[in-house]
C-alpha cells in the first residue's frame, strides 16, 4: 500500500471536491429519527394554539407523552383529546391551564408534569403573551404593559426552567427555548417584545455554559423564528395593517414551524432557524451589514 503522491494542480482540485461533496453530501444527511422520541415526557407551554398545538400534535404522532399548558381550558381539552387520537394508546396526555404572568403558576405546571407523568425528558417554552405592534412612546399605558410583557415571555421561561431542572439533570434532558429573529435582530413597533426574545438568548446562552462548566447534560436550543402563518401573528399584522409583509412575504406554514423545533431539539442543537434562510442570512448580516439589515426592516414594516 502506497498513498499516491498529490503533485498536480488537477489532482488538488479533485481532492477537493471529494472532500467537499462528503461534506455537503454529510450535511444533507438527516440524522433526526422520530423514534426517539417514543416514550419521552414533553412539556408545551402555549400549547393550546399555533406552532405550540402542533407541536403537542406532532410529539403525540412520534410516541411522546405530552402535557400542555395555556390559560384557556376549553382549547387545552381539544388539544389533549386530539393527542389521545393520534398517539400511543398507553400514551399519557394532560393539560394544565395556567396564566404564565402569574409567577406563581410556573412550579403548578412542573409540579402537574412530575405528578402526570414523573418524569421530564423536553421542556418546550413557547408562550408569548400577543401584544399589539405599535411605535414606542413611553406612554403610562406603554410602560405598564411592559411589566406582564417582561413577566410572560421572559421571567416565566426562567422560573419554570428553575422548576423543571433537577429533573431535567435527572433524564439528561432538554430545554427547547422558542425565539424569534426579533430575538436576533431588532424590529420597529415591537422593542418590548424584541427585549424579551434577546434576554432569552442572553439568560439561555449563559445557561448553556453553565452546564458545559459542570458536565451537567442538559442540551438547550434556541429556537430562532421567522413569520409563521398562525392565526395570532396573521391577525396582528393585519390589525397593524401591514399588507407588505402580508403580501409580499410567504409565511412558513405552523406545522413545519413545529417540527423543525421538535426536530432541533431532539438533535441536541444549539439553535435552529426557520424559515431558514430569511432568518439566518439576517441574522448573520446583523454584525456585517448593520445599516442594511435595518433598513431592510425598516423597509417591510410600511406604515401609513
Ligand atoms: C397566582 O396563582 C396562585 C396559584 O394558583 C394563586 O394562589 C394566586 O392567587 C394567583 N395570584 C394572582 C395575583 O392572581
Ligand atoms: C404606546 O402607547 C400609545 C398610546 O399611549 C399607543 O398608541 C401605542 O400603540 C403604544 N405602543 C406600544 C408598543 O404599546
Amino acid at each position: 500500500m502506497f498513498l499516491p503522491e498529490i503533485q498536480s494542480v488537477a489532482m488538488w482540485k479533485k481532492v477537493l471536491a471529494a472532500v467537499l461533496g462528503v461534506i455537503v453530501g454529510y450535511s444533507l444527511i438527516d440524522d433526526f429519527n422520530p423514534d426517539s422520541l417514543k416514550g419521552k415526557n414533553v412539556v408545551i407551554t402555549g400549547a393550546s394554539a399555533g406552532i405550540g398545538e402542533q407541536m403537542a400534535y406532532h410529539y403525540a404522532r412520534m410516541g411522546a407523552n405530552v402535557l400542555v399548558t395555556a390559560r384557556t381550558e376549553k382549547k387545552l381539552q381539544e388539544v389533549v383529546a386530539k393527542c389521545k387520537e393520534l398517539g400511543r394508546s398507553d400514551g399519557i396526555y394532560h393539560y394544565i391551564s395556567a396564566d404564565m404572568s402569574n409567577l406563581t403558576s410556573t412550579e403548578l405546571v412542573i409540579r402537574e408534569a412530575i405528578s402526570k407523568m414523573g418524569g421530564i425528558d423536553y421542556l418546550v417554552l413557547n408562550h408569548i403573551i400577543v401584544i399589539p405592534l405599535g411605535m414606542w412612546k413611553g406612554s403610562p399605558d406603554n410602560l405598564t404593559r411592559m411589566d406582564k410583557i417582561v413577566d410572560v415571555n421572559y421571567k416565566s421561561y426562567v422560573h419554570l426552567t428553575s422548576h423543571a431542572l433537577p429533573f431535567l439533570e435527572e433524564s439528561k434532558g432538554s430545554i427547547v427555548v422558542v425565539s424569534s429573529l426579533a430575538g436576533k435582530v431588532a424590529q420597529p413597533f415591537s422593542g418590548v417584545y424584541s427585549s424579551t426574545k434577546f434576554a432569552l438568548d442572553g439568560f439561555f446562552g449563559s445557561l448553556r455554559q453553565e452546564f458545559a462548566l459542570r458536565n451537567c447534560d442538559v442540551s438547550v436550543t434556541l429556537c430562532v423564528i421567522g413569520l409563521v402563518a398562525t392565526e395570532s401573528a396573521i391577525s396582528e399584522l393585519k390589525n397593524f395593517k401591514q399588507f407588505f409583509l402580508l403580501n409580499n412575504i410567504k409565511a412558513a406554514e405552523p406545522p413545519d414551524a413545529a417540527y423543525a423545533i421538535i426536530r432541533g431539539g431532539a438533535l441536541r442543537a444549539r439553535e435552529i432557524y426557520f424559515p431558514y434562510m430569511e432568518t439566518r442570512v439576517l441574522t448573520m448580516l446583523r454584525d456585517w451589514l448593520p445599516k442594511t439589515v435595518d433598513y431592510i426592516n425598516r423597509f417591510v414594516y410600511t406604515t401609513s
